[in-house]
């Protein structure tokens, strides 16, 4: 049975997509920051499929927990097929209303947490000649989105990194792949780590804070469309560098997408899988 860590399971896309992958033959290690807090969905399947399914804890922010997750994941398992990097957050801000901490915390977790946690597994997926990577970006990696630099930032830079290594790696057997949603209802925006506006940008922050409530108030709460995404980041034989997921779902996005078109030559376009 092909193996997969995931991360940031305790809601949302990594909820469902460490289930859907254990419901379709992977064994899965499932883990997040907290593990007697896991979804109660996640538990059951966990119980059920004792053998097949681990829940473990993993802040993907701390070095010593990315070690101790690869290992158990190699003690249980004897290998690592399939590496999704989920957990991410957000805030909203202003440049100048976001302080350097909360920079550098959003690309711990978005950006050098799955960084190093790739860096743990390929040399193992090298060994095993097989391997497949999939961060999990979002359509912030390529819209330039304000208020949200910070996390469009470090997404554009998993992107980025992304594309380099998976030609980096493939002589190895191991791809990489982005998975990049565009909105969908979960927990992210609750826990969004919000600024309050200066008074310089109050205007401009309200501005886009009504037109953020609206787009997620209408964003969609079924994530098959993530799930199936995944799905084929993870099997097709020639993945693409990126998958997207319901970015045609929200009125406002397809003219944005649509002004992306003349960058298409650089391979910046959305409309596709690449
Ligand atoms: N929902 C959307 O509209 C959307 C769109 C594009 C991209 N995305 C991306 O999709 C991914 C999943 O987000 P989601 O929408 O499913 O939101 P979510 O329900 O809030 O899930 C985020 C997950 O990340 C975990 N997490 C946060 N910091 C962590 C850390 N330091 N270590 C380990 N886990 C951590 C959270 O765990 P805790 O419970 O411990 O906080 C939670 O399980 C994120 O990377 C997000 O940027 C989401």
């Amino acid at each position: 049975m092909p193996v997969a860590l995931v991360t940031g399971c305790s809601s949302g896309f990594g909820e469902v997509i460490s289930i859907a992958l254990a419901q379709r033959g992977y064994q899965v290690v499932a883990t997040m920051r907290k593990p007697q807090s896991a979804p109660p969905a996640l538990k059951a399947l966990a119980a059920e499929k004792a053998a097949d399914v681990v829940i473990a804890p993993l802040d993907v922010t701390n070095a010593a927990m990315r070690k101790a997750v690869i290992d158990l994941t190699l003690q249980r398992f004897g290998r690592i097929d399939l590496l999704i990097n989920n957990a991410g957050i957000t805030a909203r801000g202003a440049f100048e209303d976001t302080p350097e901490d909360l920079w550098r915390a959003i690309f711990e977790t978005n950006l050098f947490g799955p960084l190093e946690l790739i860096r743990l597994a390929l040399p193992v997926m090298r060994q095993q000649g097989v391997g497949r990577i999939i961060n999990v970006t979002s359509v912030a990696a390529v819209l330039k989105t304000p208020l949200l630099a910070a996390y469009a930032a470090s997404k554009h830079a998993l992107d980025t990194a992304s594309a380099a290594m998976d030609i980096e790696t493939r002589s190895f057997g191991v791809r990489v792949a982005c998975v990049m949603p565009g909105p969908f209802k979960t927990s992210l925006p609750n826990n969004s780590l919000d600024r309050d506006a200066s008074a310089p940008y109050a205007a401009i922050t309200a501005s886009f804070a009504a037109k953020f409530d609206a787009m997620e108030a209408h964003a969609p709460e079924d994530l098959t469309p993530v799930i199936n995404a995944v799905l084929a980041a993870a099997t097709d034989p020639d993945p693409a560098i990126r998958y997207t997921a319901g970015t045609d779902a929200i009125a406002v996005l397809p003219p944005i997408l649509q002004s992306l078109a003349p960058l298409q030559p650089l391979g910046l376009f959305l409309t596709g899988q690449n």
